[in-house]
């Protein structure tokens, strides 16, 4: 098993506590961070819809809560129909903390990695503040 599936999997056992009554559609997130620890979150939803959490903001606001301000990579998962993609709201949180790796999968569920500069290109973030 490579290292970007053994992600994955770990972003498919996050995604087994989502709270998705609404959509039902679990989705679960891993990130790494700079010094290699792993923090996991799924989504989290809401009767007012718009307050929902997807599963990357989760991750990495835990991640954020236990002291973390770096993190190398972000796996993402759905255990519901078709392959999911972060949205722009969750790929700024990626970018507020360095991210500089995205694992997805395909519709066969298998990993496929992409740079966040890809996913978000000619992006804002913390250095243009300074
Ligand atoms: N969702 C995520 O958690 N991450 C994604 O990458 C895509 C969408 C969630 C938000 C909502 O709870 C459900 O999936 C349907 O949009």
């Amino acid at each position: 098993m490579t290292d970007a599936q053994r992600l994955i999997a770990e972003a498919a056992t996050a995604a087994e506590q989502s709270y998705s009554p609404y959509s039902h559609y679990r989705v679960g997130a891993v990130v790494v961070t700079s010094d290699g620890v792993e923090y996991r979150g799924c989504n989290v939803e809401n009767a007012a819809y718009g307050a929902s959490i997807c599963a990357e903001a989760n991750a990495i606001t835990n991640a954020a809560a236990h002291g973390v301000r770096s993190i190398d990579t972000v796996a993402v998962t759905c255990l519901d129909g078709a392959a999911c993609s972060p949205c722009g709201n969750c790929r700024q949180i990626m970018r507020e903390f360095g991210v500089r790796r995205v694992i997805l999968t395909d519709d066969a569920g298998d990993p496929v990695e992409y740079a966040l500069d890809e996913l978000l290109p000619r992006s804002f973030g913390p250095e243009d503040l300074e």
